[in-house]
């Protein structure tokens, strides 16, 4: 009997451990100290965003908001239209500053999925910025389409840079286990 309780009681010790030791990991900061890490972001109605900082604050990066000069409307089917003729037109919308990317090695570069691929500000972003001998690490935000030509387009627009597997989830549902699982695949 006594042995029985051992046995018990160690193996309640030994589970304890492990799921101690999945939870610390899954809550911990991926050291990154020996690179310089960017997260720039567009998001229009929180989502990114919200993945934005939660890379931010597992990777202890800069984070940096894409914002377009001119503001998009706050009605979503508007929201809707411009974007489409925007997709059409391969516009690229100008924005209050285009950031610099110049002393990062390193830089994650979020999106919501509009009209199948990145928004128009994220579009800018890229354009404006010489990615050559840089790692963009791109993610995604989506409404149910999942990342459609998304990664494939930013790739386009940063010929120069090596882009990652992205991380792709569904409007607010990013898991920072999943976003530390990730990064720790992409052995950045
Ligand atoms: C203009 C516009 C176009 C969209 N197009 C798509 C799409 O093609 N596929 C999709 O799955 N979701 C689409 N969505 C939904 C967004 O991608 C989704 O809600 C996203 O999480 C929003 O991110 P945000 O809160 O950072 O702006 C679209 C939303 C908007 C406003």
């Amino acid at each position: 009997m006594k042995k029985i309780l051992f046995v018990l009681l160690g193996l309640l010790v030994i589970c304890g451990a492990v799921t101690y030791a999945v939870m610390a990991n899954s809550r911990k900061e991926i050291d990154m100290s020996d690179k310089k890490v960017l997260v720039a972001y567009y998001s229009y109605s929180g989502n990114t965003e919200n993945v934005a900082k939660k890379i931010q604050n597992i990777t202890n990066g800069d984070l940096f908001e894409i914002v377009p000069k001119k503001a998009y409307s706050k009605n979503y089917n508007e929201v809707v239209n411009i974007a489409q003729e925007e997709k059409q037109k391969d516009i690229k919308p100008e924005l209050v500053d285009n950031g610099n990317v110049k002393d990062y090695d390193i830089i994650f570069v979020g999106t919501p999925v509009w009209w199948y691929t990145m928004a128009g500000p994220v579009k800018t972003f890229l354009s404006k910025n010489d990615f050559k001998g840089k790692t963009i690490v791109p993610f995604c935000t989506h409404g149910g389409g999942g990342a459609s030509s998304t990664y494939a387009d930013i790739q386009k627009l940063a010929p120069d840079a090596k882009v990652t597997e992205g991380y792709t989830s569904y409007e607010n549902s990013a898991k920072d286990s999943e976003i530390t699982e990730w990064i720790n695949k992409l052995k950045l």
